[in-house]
């Protein structure tokens, strides 16, 4: 079974909704996996995912509310086989965190999503359009994603 943490800036928006809808997806078909999600800063640690973000997800059937946030470890980078992170800023952050010999594999989440786009975009101070595209751009990165560990486990 697959480790995997998203990791994003607060982890109550993207990273939350990443990991929700990995876990109904993979699921659904029949991949199992184990999911943690983590911020790189800690402003929120301990909080639930934003309340728009919980609604927007939950329209779309997926439960985010039993999640509380939490700081990268440098744990994460030996018991995780993949860290995936929403955006460039994140992903630079983890390299630069990373220590030599870690095992995760640390890669951009839309790099596995069949679209144009690499990066999630942060919606904390936006409207709510902000939130569906994350759900969007994440529900394609999930679909990817479930696609490769298929393919790796054939
Ligand atoms: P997230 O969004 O990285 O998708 O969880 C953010 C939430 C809060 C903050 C930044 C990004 N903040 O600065 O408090």
């Amino acid at each position: 079974m697959k480790r995997i943490l998203f990791v994003c800036l607060g982890n109550i928006c993207r990273s939350p909704a990443a990991e929700g809808v990995l876990l109904a997806k993979a699921r659904g078909r029949g991949v199992k996996v184990y999911i943690e999600s983590a911020g790189t800063g800690a402003w929120h640690v301990g909080d639930p995912p934003d309340p728009r973000m919980i609604k927007a997800a939950a329209t779309r059937g997926y439960d985010l509310a039993y999640q509380r946030a939490r700081k990268v470890e440098i744990a994460d980078f030996y018991e995780f086989d993949y860290l995936l992170a929403m955006d460039l800023a994140n992903h630079t952050d983890l390299m630069e965190l990373a220590p030599p010999n870690r095992s995760a594999d640390i890669r951009l989440f839309l790099d596995f999503a069949d679209c144009q786009t690499r990066e999630t975009p942060d919606p904390y101070y936006g409207g709510d359009g902000g939130f569906e595209r994350v759900l969007d751009l994440i529900e394609l990165g999930a679909a990817g994603f479930l696609d490769h560990l298929e393919d790796e486990s054939e």
